[in-house]
């Protein structure tokens, strides 16, 4: 089973292994954000969202249970309000937050529990924004990939129980099941980066689901390949509004 702590025993290295969201992604997370509004990040990690976010002038209380990952974003982002606790636990006055974000991190929670919360913390008119990177394009083969299908297909056990994280149309179910939030937008951003053997190391160690044999494999083919490898990456994005 996977372990929703660790990116915790990473905290040293998730801010730089981990690649920025792409721009176009920004571009439409920040349409719903002006200076002074309120926005919770959700799982926020070392800040990989609460930096954009700050930057244009939101107010951001960013929840995260790792304490080393907590430490390092608000010794990063001192203009935050770090809470080091899960979402399922967060305590939230009623209203007081216009955009909650959870940026690669919704798979983690309870949403039995998070998004009835969730509703009564957001403000009338609130927004839940919920992207996430999906490492490897399904639309795109390369030789690399195919060496990362070879090193997935070998496991067994049991992987992460809910919908698969590269399925936004599932997520988005799960997400307004409930019926505290309705779908109002989504999108879909496709990119690429050239990744050498060191940093296909470091990004892959940040992968919950990844051992560190499968990590030295995933290294160890890109040497084989020449040293360098495209990865295509789609990052896709959920706009929900909070119902009424
Ligand atoms: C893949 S990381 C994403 C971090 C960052 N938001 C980003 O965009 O890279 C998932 C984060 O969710 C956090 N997390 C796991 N379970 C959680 C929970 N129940 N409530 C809040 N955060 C949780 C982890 O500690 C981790 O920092």
């Amino acid at each position: 089973m996977v372990d929703p702590m660790h990116f915790e025993e990473h905290a040293d290295v998730y801010r730089t292994a981990r690649p920025p969201y792409p721009p176009a992604l920004w571009d439409r997370v920040l349409l719903l954000v002006a200076p002074g509004t309120r926005v919770l990040d959700l799982g926020a990690g070392t800040g990989e969202a609460t930096g954009p976010l700050l930057a244009a002038g939101a107010r951001v209380t960013a929840v995260e249970p790792g304490p080393r990952l907590a430490a390092r974003l608000a010794a990063t982002h001192p203009a935050a309000t770090v809470l080091v606790t899960r979402a399922e636990e967060v305590e939230l006055p009623a209203g007081g937050v216009d955009v909650a974000v959870a940026a690669t991190a919704v798979h983690w929670f309870d949403l039995g529990i998070v998004l009835p919360r969730l509703h009564r913390a957001l403000a009338p008119g609130g927004r839940f924004l919920v992207w996430r990177h999906v490492f490897g394009d399904p639309d795109v083969t390369t030789p690399f990939r195919e060496r990362i299908g070879q090193v997935v297909a070998a496991r067994s056990g049991p992987g992460r129980p809910g919908p698969d994280a590269q399925d936004a149309a599932a997520v988005a179910r799960a997400l307004t099941d409930g019926g505290w939030f309705a779908l109002e937008d989504t999108a879909t951003f496709r990119w690429r980066t050239d990744l050498d053997a060191e940093q296909v190391r470091a990004l892959f160690s940040t992968f919950s689901d990844w051992s560190p044999a499968e990590v030295d494999q995933a290294s160890a083919a890109v040497t084989e390949l020449g040293g360098r490898v495209t990865e295509h990456y789609r990052s896709w994005l959920l706009v929900l509004r909070a119902t009424r």
